[in-house]
């Protein structure tokens, strides 16, 4: 069994600079591919500007920043991360997108690559199928702010051997991550539960039942949940929460995960949330406002 010791990564948004961060933080050699040069520049800044928090907060030493930063690449070559033991992939919910690299790394990769997907609600039968590599293929689903969040959901499919599924588990934990086992179903464990409920909020808004600054403080001092729904959807990006409600509405055929029209409203009009610093909030103001909506 061959021990991972470099680590690729499709995609360096949201998710894919936190994946290569902690990946290089924990001793992996690590390469992201991204689409062009300037979203290469934006991924690694992304993590300096990380890991320059950390230092700030006392948590990371100027050693450790440097001997991370010298363990990443940021490339736009998909064949530089032919070397790569496992590849973790985090480019845009599409299917086509996705499957269309996973082909193409397919041909470009050692038997023993796995291939490891963060989708967050394409099932990894749907890329194993067409990987040219079922039994060598995983979901690892991460969370945002991946440099925070503990959980890592590790998802065997129908393919995938027990040596890849032990082999992810165990990547998982040496990133010091805690993984649990999930199904091959749309949303795995926490989308499935999660999802629903951020949708449910945008209904709610819809109908007029209370603000969006009233709906996020009821669930934040109601419940203890760190973020109210509002602030979260704009976190995770509103682009990302329409496609996989899409995808999940499309697998279950149940109302409860149909994007709400609002949703679709605000994602034409190109407020995807934080990223594009306008969402429910506007975060081109300091502290954030919430957005005029047309409600
Ligand atoms: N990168 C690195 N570290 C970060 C960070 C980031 N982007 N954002 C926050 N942190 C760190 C801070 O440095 C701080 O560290 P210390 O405690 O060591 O000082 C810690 O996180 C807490 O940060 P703050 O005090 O600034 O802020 P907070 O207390 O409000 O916490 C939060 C921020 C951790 C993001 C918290 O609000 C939270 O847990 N929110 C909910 C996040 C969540 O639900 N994520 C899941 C989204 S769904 C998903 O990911 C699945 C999917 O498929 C869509
Ligand atoms: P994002 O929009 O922040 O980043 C996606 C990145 O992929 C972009 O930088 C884009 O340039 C890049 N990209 C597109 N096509 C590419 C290709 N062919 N090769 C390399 N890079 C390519 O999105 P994100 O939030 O990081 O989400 C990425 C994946 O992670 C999605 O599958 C999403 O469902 C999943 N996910 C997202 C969250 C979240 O909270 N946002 C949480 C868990 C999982």
């Amino acid at each position: 069994m061959t021990t991972i010791a470099t680590v690729g990564v499709l995609g360096g948004g949201l998710m894919g600079s936190g994946i290569a961060q902690v990946a290089a933080l924990n001793g992996f050699t690590t390469i992201v591919r991204e689409v062009d040069e300037p979203s290469a520049q934006r991924a690694r800044s992304s993590i300096e500007k990380s890991l320059g928090k950390a230092i700030e907060k006392g948590k990371l030493t100027e050693e450790a920043r440097a001997a991370t930063m010298s363990r990443l690449t940021f490339t736009t070559v998909v064949a530089d991360l032919a070397f790569a033991d496992i590849v973790v992939e985090a480019i845009i919910e599409d299917l086509e997108l996705k499957n269309e690299i996973w082909k193409e790394l397919n041909a470009l990769c050692p038997a023993h690559t796995i291939f490891a997907s963060n989708t967050s609600s394409l099932t990894i039968a749907a890329m194993a199928a067409v990987s040219g590599r079922g039994d060598r293929m995983v979901g690892l689903h991460f969370f945002n702010p991946v440099p925070v969040m503990k959980l890592v959901e590790v998802v065997k499919t129908v393919t995938t051997s027990e040596e890849t599924f032990s082999r992810a588990f165990d990547f998982a934990k040496r990133l010091k991550k805690e993984p649990i086992a999930a199904k091959d179903n749309s949303g795995f464990v926490v989308n499935l539960l999660l999802v629903p409920y951020l949708l449910d909020a945008i209904n709610a808004l819809e109908h007029g039942v209370a603000s969006v600054e009233d709906i996020d403080k009821g669930m934040m001092l109601g419940t203890g949940y760190p973020m109210g729904p509002f602030t979260l959807l704009d976190f995770v990006g509103l682009d990302t929460t329409y496609k996989i409600a899409e995808i999940m509405f499309d697998e279950y055929r149940e109302k409860r995960y149909a994007p709400p029209p609002l949703l679709k409203r605000m994602v034409l009009a190109g407020y995807y949330g934080k990223k594009s610093k306008r969402g429910f909030y506007d975060y081109s103001v300091e502290p954030p406002v919430v957005s005029a909506l047309g409600l």
